[in-house]
């Protein structure tokens, strides 16, 4: 166990590390996971997490700000966790030399384990407030906007942001060469995360405050920075409060953002797009599309051997009646769970309507995929037809999530 009260000679314990994955425990389970032997830890309201790295020089300041803050709003029901990772400061016995001073610090010291996401984590796995939160502590994060943050928890938020976006906020000093990699960064995962990034004005902000019951037993797995588009990626978030706020200076420290933190932000969104990726459903409208493929070449078989139809005559009634026949099994199977939400003839007549137009946009598409890649790029036609296959699948699948059967939620069912 990480516990360095004999070594260190302060007399204070470390919060033990909690081990195992990463996820959010009940209250009562918290003990259990950090394998203590001792009974049910006391609920508290409030439980910060502060994640550090070489902020010997901040800690002070930023836990004597928190504490007489939430002293006056919180007496004795909250706590504050900084979670260092065996900084080369020793932040972390700067802060346990603190504890004496502030009964509501505790001082958690990782040995194995770095990052700032999985920090914060690991800080709320051996937290035990009803409301979990997280601030940087190098006061680049003003603590006084914490109040406006908890009134929002109070007025019935599930997550309360700090946002540099919305009326209030901005940046103090930040260069342009900063501002336009945030916006990007912001617009690229806006690209491949709509139903996440979306959500928040600010989704790169390190300052929020949620309830627990938002990610109990949830199992996060971020990488890099990002904690918030984790947290809106995999909690059951639905009412979102947003408080804005200016983006100070740092005074003391230098901030650990490399190009290796952009790098990390775009393979957690990657693993955060496949992990809401509706898997099962998908396997669903593939099983479909292919049992579709049977249908329309014995149709057309049909029609052309014993009908005597022309090709295009055949083609079209054979795609026609394969479209309407996956429609069926997808609003039957795939779907069943959102068509029972829309009854009635007529709902289904325009999710219908909807599916053809998006299956003969798709046709358009594959058209498209397949002469761009065969004329222009000179690539196998199978290849070229097989990767337009793929690309409209998906398209199909998409598209019909989003409109024809307007799945706004998208979760993994
Ligand atoms: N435990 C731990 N482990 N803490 C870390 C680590 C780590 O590997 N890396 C950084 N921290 C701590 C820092 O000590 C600081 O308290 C906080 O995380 C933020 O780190 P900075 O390096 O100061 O980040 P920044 O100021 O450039 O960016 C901050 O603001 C951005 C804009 O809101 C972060 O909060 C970003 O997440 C945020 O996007
Ligand atoms: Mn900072």
């Amino acid at each position: 166990m990480d516990n360095e009260y004999s070594k260190s000679g302060l007399n204070f314990p470390l919060l033990p590390v909690p081990k195992g994955n990463l996820t959010i425990p009940a209250v009562q389970d918290i003990n259990a996971i950090a394998g203590l032997q001792s009974s049910i830890a006391p609920k508290l309201s409030f439980s910060l997490i502060i994640p550090t790295y070489n902020e010997g020089q901040n800690v002070p300041k930023i836990v004597n700000q928190l504490t007489k803050l939430l002293d006056e709003v919180l007496p004795g029901d909250y706590e504050l966790i900084l979670v260092d990772d065996n900084s080369p400061d020793e932040t972390w016995k700067i802060a346990q030399e603190l504890i004496p001073s502030y009964p509501q610090l505790q001082v958690m010291r990782r040995i194995e384990e770095r990052g700032l996401s999985t920090a914060v984590i690991r800080g709320w796995q051996a937290a035990r407030g009803e409301i979990l939160g997280v601030i940087d502590a190098d006061l680049q994060h003003p603590p006084e906007i914490l109040l406006k943050l908890l009134a929002e928890i109070q007025r019935g938020a599930d997550l309360a942001v700090a946002s540099r976006h919305v009326e209030g906020g901005g940046v103090s000093d930040w260069s342009i060469i900063r501002r336009i990699l945030s916006r990007g960064a912001q617009t690229l995962g806006l690209l491949i995360l709509p139903g996440v990034i979306g959500r928040v004005t600010d989704p790169m902000s390190g300052y929020f405050l949620l309830r627990r019951s938002c990610l109990e037993g949830k199992t996060l797995s971020p990488i890099g920075y990002k904690i918030l588009i984790e947290t809106l990626g995999r909690g059951d978030v639905r009412w979102i409060g947003e408080v804005g706020y200016v983006f100070q200076e740092r005074q003391e420290g230098e901030s650990k953002v490399t190009s290796k933190q952009y790098v990390e932000y775009l393979q957690h969104l990657v693993r955060l797009r496949f992990a809401r990726w509706p898997i099962a459903r998908f396997f669903r409208f593939g099983m479909v599309g292919f049992s579709g493929v049977f249908i329309d070449m014995g149709i057309f078989y049909l029609l052309r051997n014993l009908g005597g139809l022309g090709l295009t005559r055949s083609g079209i009634i054979s795609s026609e009646l394969a479209i309407i026949s996956n429609f069926l099994w997808n609003d039957l199977w795939t779907f069943r769970d959102i068509s029972r939400r829309q009854p009635g003839k007529r709902k289904m007549l325009i999710r219908l309507l909807k599916f053809n137009l998006v299956c003969l946009a798709g046709l358009v598409l594959h058209i498209l995929i397949l002469n761009l890649l065969y004329n222009f790029l000179g690539m196998n036609q199978y290849l070229a037809k097989l990767i337009a296959i793929i690309i409209v699948t998906f398209w199909n699948f998409w598209i019909n999530l989003k409109l024809s059967w307007r799945v706004t939620e998208i979760r993994n069912d």
